[in-house]
């Protein structure tokens, strides 16, 4: 059935910040920002399901972004300020075009203007090649939009690995389209300091998170046992400084790789080859502890991991200073919840349960009793 026209809104674009998005105060929002002069741009963060509250914290603190209403926000600052959050998978500049399906922008104006549009955001981007990605990208409005576009952005479609990623989508809360397009060539959880990738190693955004909820303090003498390729110490090193930071991984191809991964951030993080429940540390080395668990499918065994959870919540004790507080990450749930159920001598809160890789790990705070 074809929608009524909506006499309040032009047929092209609502562009940039002209008519910003649906927030009922559109007539008075200023062209320029009167601190930066610059035009503002529509933007919204793609993050984790699950660490959305901690993306928009880490939203809050960016100057100048204004207009937040969850994801999505107005901003008139340089982009890259944004390519340097921590917490989200990426950023996306979005415009919406008051177009009932996707083969509305084919038309000469809305095709111009979205030319435009995306060719802005590659100029700050540098991207060389773009992608769609939207439900029936295979359709043959899909696919002509890609030829126009490849040949008004002179740039190469390719469609599996293109680094401009546009998504469009219906309107949120209207009529139209909504044109998505990643910021950066890369996703932002893809951190340059990863030159080794292990098998089972963490998002990068989750890390971050995890550290923000445990606290970060300068003081802390953090131990990341089972570290892996190093993600937890990595991420922690780049918020700010501590007292010390010590790894340990029972797999030397794992502690290669970690070193390998900080060696490329540019950091020196103690990394060691050792049982993290034999290490011979002394009692209260530590004032935090943060822990990716073997989920016992990718790393470890569930039967493995029934012995080690309890053994490991009993040594993490030990090392931890009075006010120690230990993080941990695990697939492993209603195991991890029933061994915490029958021991006293942690004090438990669930942080948060986010969705990644197809798994959905829990984050726990542990505070000794
Ligand atoms: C889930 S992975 C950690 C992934 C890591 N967070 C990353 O981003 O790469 C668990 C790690 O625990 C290590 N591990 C398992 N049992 C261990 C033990 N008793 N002592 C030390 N490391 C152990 C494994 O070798 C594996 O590297």
């Amino acid at each position: 059935m074809p929608r009524p026209a909506r006499p309040a809104r032009p047929p092209a674009a609502r562009s940039g910040a002209d008519r910003p998005h649906g927030t009922g105060r559109k007539a008075s929002r200023p062209k320029v920002d009167h601190r930066t002069r610059q035009k503002a741009h529509e933007y919204e963060l793609d993050a984790l399901s699950g660490l959305e509250r901690v993306a928009e914290t880490e939203l809050a603190a960016v100057p100048l972004a204004r207009d937040i209403r969850g994801p999505r926000f107005w901003y008139p600052g340089d982009p890259e300020r944004l390519t340097r959050m921590k917490s989200v998978v990426a950023v996306y500049r979005i415009q919406t075009w008051d177009v009932p399906r996707p083969r509305g922008l084919l038309g000469n104006q809305q095709l111009g203007e979205l030319t435009e549009y995306l060719r802005s955001v590659v100029e700050v981007g540098g991207h060389t090649s773009f992608r769609l990605g939207a439900a029936g990208k295979e359709s043959s409005v899909m696919q002509r939009l890609a030829e126009e576009l490849q040949q008004g952005l002179n740039l190469p479609h390719d469609p599996e690995t293109g680094e401009l990623l546009i998504r469009l989508r219906p309107e949120l809360d209207g009529p139209g389209w909504d044109v998505l397009a990643r910021i950066t060539p890369k996703p932002l959880s893809a951190r340059p300091w990863r030159v080794c990738n292990l098998h089972g190693g963490l998002n990068a955004t989750i890390a971050y998170a995890v550290h923000k909820l445990a606290g970060q303090r300068d003081v802390d003498r953090i131990f990341n046992p089972m570290s892996g390729s190093g993600t937890l110490l990595i991420e922690r090193a780049l918020m700010g400084p501590s007292d010390a930071m010590v790894g340990v991984d029972a797999s030397q191809a794992a502690v290669d790789c970690a070193r390998a991964n900080i060696h490329a951030a540019k950091k020196d993080i103690e990394v060691a080859c050792l049982d993290a429940l034999h290490t011979g540390l002394p009692a209260r080395s530590f004032d935090l502890v943060v822990a990716d668990l073997p989920w016992g499918d990718a790393v470890g065994s569930h039967v493995d991991n029934e012995v080690l959870y309890p053994a490991f919540l009993t040594e993490m004790h030990r090392l931890t200073s009075k006010q120690g507080r230990l993080a941990v990450i695990t697939h492993e749930i209603r195991m991890f919840e029933r061994v915490l159920q029958d021991q006293q001598k942690w004090h438990a809160q669930e942080l948060l349960q986010v969705a990644s890789g197809g798994h959905h790990p829990k984050v726990y705070l542990l505070h000794r009793r």
